[in-house]
């Protein structure tokens, strides 16, 4: 099979959100702090009736509606998620339901789990899977769904939900470049759940963030090594279009971008440009390790690259800023956002994506534009802008209050979900209960 890859997507969020700004003046920090200081805007968030199931079980479904597939035309279908429900049963059991009715019961694939990088996991399996000697001509669904929720402090502010589908097949729109990834894997402590009785994850944020740009860098260098060999020259970030990177919130995109450019400048001075070359100089024999931490490095480099992060980058990051950090979706639903804001002009352009999960995974590879119409219809179907419109904001008050509901219902059994329905828009799959054998059952609203 030729141009493996994505042949349609959909995206979907639950539509209650807090705003950032309010958030701030709730939790009593200064001004600007999660809007400016974070670059969030507004947080996602599911309700009792809500879970990383009912997220899946909504965007397959609609995935399957909107674009006519049959189910009997799937033979594969992998989840990408580290919002454990159960440590046993997959997510991907509780999506043969959407299948039985067709009687498809043979399709491979179960669930991938590494913090936010499940969902590359599971689209890397897929992609392999269409390109392999086991394919049989039918296509794989991937999922990438999580409910990012923290506890309160420093960390809440950067959660978020969502869920995304990729339906993937050969003769595809967006074609992945797989000679060219980029992998970089160790062994830290910076975000992990090793408290099974609770939804929260442990966190050192400031580890947590100087892992995401160490990785950035190495699967960068490893990305490029790799073309150099393929294609016979150097890549730079001018080879890409568009740069969509893992999201747990904005401001650290922008110091990803301002990384990739400053990676240019020492590999060769040349590669950023005369104007770029001479700001960058004063950091040029910083060791790697000290370059990570120099605050002076990421102010200048970040206003280096200001004017190409502005192209490159902003147009993928809409959905990540509206609806926060939503763990193995947060990539897809920047590259979601891309297609949505820019796909009668994508055909032909490259783009580099950045997948981050912490304790570590990361990867960065790369795909290509082909077939402009295809990718009008994604963006479409996916129909974003309507989506957005059709949220409900609640009070931080009223976000908290549900969090608490949240903590009490993590691993319960025996209840049924008592927020309003009216929350759910047309189409959304929901809790109507969890039985005392813990067995969950779902109806679509
Ligand atoms: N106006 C404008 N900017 C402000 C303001 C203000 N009033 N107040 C603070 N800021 C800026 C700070 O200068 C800082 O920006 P900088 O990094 O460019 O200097 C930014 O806002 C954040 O402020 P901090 O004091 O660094 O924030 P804090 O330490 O309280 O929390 C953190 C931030 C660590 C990201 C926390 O939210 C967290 O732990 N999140 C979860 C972990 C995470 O997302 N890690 C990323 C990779 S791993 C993953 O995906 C889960």
């Amino acid at each position: 099979p030729q141009n493996v890859g994505i042949l349609a997507m959909d995206v979907y969020f639950p539509a209650s959100y807090v705003a950032q700004e309010e958030l701030e003046e709730h939790d009593g920090v200064s001004k600007g702090k999660y809007t400016i200081g974070l670059g969030q805007d507004r947080l996602a968030f599911c309700t009792d009736l809500e879970d990383v199931i009912s997220m899946s079980l909504t965007v397959v479904k609609s995935l399957l509606e909107k674009y006519g597939i049959a189910p009997e035309r799937i033979g594969r279908l992998e989840v990408g998620s580290e919002t454990v429900i159960d440590k046993s049963k997959a997510i991907k059991t509780s999506l043969m339901q959407l299948f039985e009715e067709s009687g498809n019961g043979d399709i491979e694939g179960v669930d991938s789990t590494n913090a936010c990088y499940g969902g590359t996991a599971a689209l890397q399996n897929s992609l392999n899977w269409v390109e392999s000697s086991a394919w049989d001509g039918r296509y794989a669904i991937v999922v990438a769904a999580d409910s990012a929720v923290y506890a309160e402090g420093a960390a809440r502010p950067t959660g978020g939900a969502g869920a995304v589908a990729m339906l993937i097949g050969p003769d595809a729109p967006i074609v992945f470049e797989r000679k060219l990834t980029g992998t970089h894997m160790s062994n830290v402590y910076d975000f992990y759940k090793p408290n099974l009785a609770s939804e929260y994850p442990v966190v050192d944020g400031k580890l947590s963030q100087t892992c995401y740009l160490q990785a950035l860098d190495l699967c960068y260098q490893r990305f490029c090594k790799k073309y150099e060999k393929t294609v016979g020259k150097p890549f730079t970030v001018s080879d890409a279009s568009y740069v969509v990177c893992h999201a747990p919130y904005n401001k650290l995109v922008q110091k990803s971008y301002a990384r990739l450019v400053y990676n240019d400048f020492t590999r060769n001075a040349s590669f950023v440009g005369e104007d770029a070359a001479a700001k960058l100089e004063p950091f040029a024999t910083l060791t790697p390790a000290d370059s990570l931490v120099n605050r002076d490095l990421e102010k200048v480099s970040q206003q280096v690259a200001k004017k190409q992060y502005d192209e490159k980058v902003g147009p993928t990051t809409m959905l990540p800023k509206e609806l926060g950090n939503m763990y193995c979706a947060s990539l897809y639903a920047g590259l979601a956002t891309l297609v949505h804001n820019k796909a009668s002009s994508l055909d032909g352009k490259r783009i580099l994506m950045f997948s981050y999960g912490s304790g570590l995974a990361s990867s960065l590879f790369s795909c290509k534009f082909v077939e402009g119409e295809k990718l009008s219809e994604i963006a479409d179907k996916m129909s974003i802008a309507s989506k957005l419109e059709s949220r409900i904001q609640v009070t931080p008050k009223e976000f908290v209050d549900t969090m608490h509901l949240m903590e009490t219902r993590y691993g319960a059994k025996d209840f049924i979900p008592v927020s309003s329905k009216s929350t759910l828009r047309p189409g959304t799959f929901f809790i109507t209960q969890v039985d005392a054998l813990y067995r969950r059952s779902y109806d679509r609203y």
